[in-house]
């Protein structure tokens, strides 16, 4: 079996659900199940004796290392972390305690574990880090797209502290000789996301008729992945990537924010004529930038496509496309999600003015 942690959140449930959809294989799913995870990401898969949830922290070294020693994993994905840049930037505590903190205490564990195995069991076991193309830093308009030797940059908390997470993984590898693997990936977008992320945050307020706050001049530009893509790409990673290496993952679809909320809201107009403002471009708000904003992202994806036979599936116009209906063919789950903490959240972040 696997063990793959931040399963109850938005691309882990997607790659456990994905993973099971796909093969026999049992998950052991660990996750502390913070504001951002939902075990209703997971009802698909209630009663399947394939999944076992357990609620916990990656830093309870107790834990973890109860799990490893009873379920004998022969490989770990670690998805868990808090994922959020504007969160990380009203309090960036919670990013040091598990992107840092919690990764370390998982790694000594996986360590301790690693070290007592023999054989093939032992050679055969991968610990696969996902992280993120935001430690690269930020790009200019002309400059080359990251890969997988461009020097580290982060800019904000949560950067800084996946790419200090980058650092523990890949110290463990030359220093222990733990067989890790890094993936850092570009912006994932698909079923499930928490609707503090722009995509489904405009899509929630639109159907909504609430403004779509866009930060500064809305020409930030991100290089978007469908989940799935990214959820097969890790999948592809695990399977044939090699001990201490890194692999980017980007979806080749490098988008202005300005112009994918204006494609939501065409999509919108089209798919969902009833809303209480349209055309829903009308709600379109220009806000207060965020505080230190990274101009841009582009993923060099060249190296898992030449030696993984990796690329993705979907353009942005499917991709979008597929997920705009899934929100709207998903109105319960919008609403379960919209919790007190939720509520909470947007006061905080967008105040009056969305
Ligand atoms: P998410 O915030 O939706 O989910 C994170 C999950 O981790 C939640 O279920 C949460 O409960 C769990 N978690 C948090 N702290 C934990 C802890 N201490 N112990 C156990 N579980 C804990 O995040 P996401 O968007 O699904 O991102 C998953 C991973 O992928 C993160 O490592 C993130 O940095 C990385 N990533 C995300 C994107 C993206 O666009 N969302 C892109 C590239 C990489
Ligand atoms: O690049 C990968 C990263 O992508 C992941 O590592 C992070 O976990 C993930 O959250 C995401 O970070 P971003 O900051 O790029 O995503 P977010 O959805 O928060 O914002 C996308 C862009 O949209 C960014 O330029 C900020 C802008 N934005 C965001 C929000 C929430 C707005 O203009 N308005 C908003 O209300």
């Amino acid at each position: 079996m696997i063990l793959i942690t931040g399963g109850a959140g938005f691309i882990g449930a997607n790659f456990v659900l994905d993973w099971l959809a796909d093969s026999d294989e049992p998950v052991i799913n660990l996750d502390k199940l913070t504001y951002a995870g939902n075990l209703h990401n997971l009802a698909s898969i209630e009663g399947d004796a394939r999944h076992l949830f357990v609620q916990g922290d990656i830093g309870d070294r107790a834990l973890v290392a109860g799990l490893l020693a009873e379920h004998r994993p022969r490989a770990v994905i670690n998805f868990a972390a808090e994922s959020h840049v504007d969160r990380s930037i009203h309090g960036p505590e919670d990013f040091i305690q598990t992107n840092v903190v919690g990764t370390f205490h998982f790694l000594e564990e996986i360590r301790a574990y690693w070290n007592a195995m023999e054989g093939i069991e032992k050679a055969g076991f991968r610990f696969l880090h996902v992280s993120t193309d935001e430690v690269y830093g930020s790009l200019g308009p002309d400059d080359a797209a990251f890969t997988e030797t461009t020097a580290y940059a982060p800019n904000s908390p949560y950067s800084a502290s996946k790419a200090a997470s980058d650092h523990l993984v890949r110290a463990y590898h030359h220093t222990y000789g733990l067989p890790v693997l890094t993936t850092n990936c570009s912006n994932n977008y698909g079923p499930y996301q928490f609707p503090e992320k722009l995509i489904p945050l405009v899509m929630m307020n639109a159907v909504a008729g609430k403004p779509l706050p866009i930060y500064g001049d809305g020409l930030n530009v991100r290089d978007w992945l469908y989940v799935g893509d990214h959820c097969s790409a890790i999948r592809a990673v695990l399977a044939a990537g090699k001990a201490g290496e890194v692999y980017n993952i980007g979806g080749c679809n490098e988008k202005t924010n300005i112009d994918v909320v204006r494609t939501i809201c065409a999509m919108l107009d089209a798919l969902h004529p009833g809303s209480p403002v349209t055309p829903h471009e009308k709600l379109i708000t220009h806000v207060k930038d965020r505080a230190g904003h990274d101009r841009r992202y582009a993923i060099d994806a060249h190296k898992i496509e030449r030696e993984l036979g990796w690329r993705p599936q979907e353009t942005f116009e499917t991709g979008i496309r597929k997920t705009v209906a899934w929100y709207l063919a998903n109105p319960d789950w919008v609403a379960n999600i919209a919790t007190g903490e939720y509520r909470h959240w947007v006061e905080k972040q967008y105040g009056s003015q969305a």
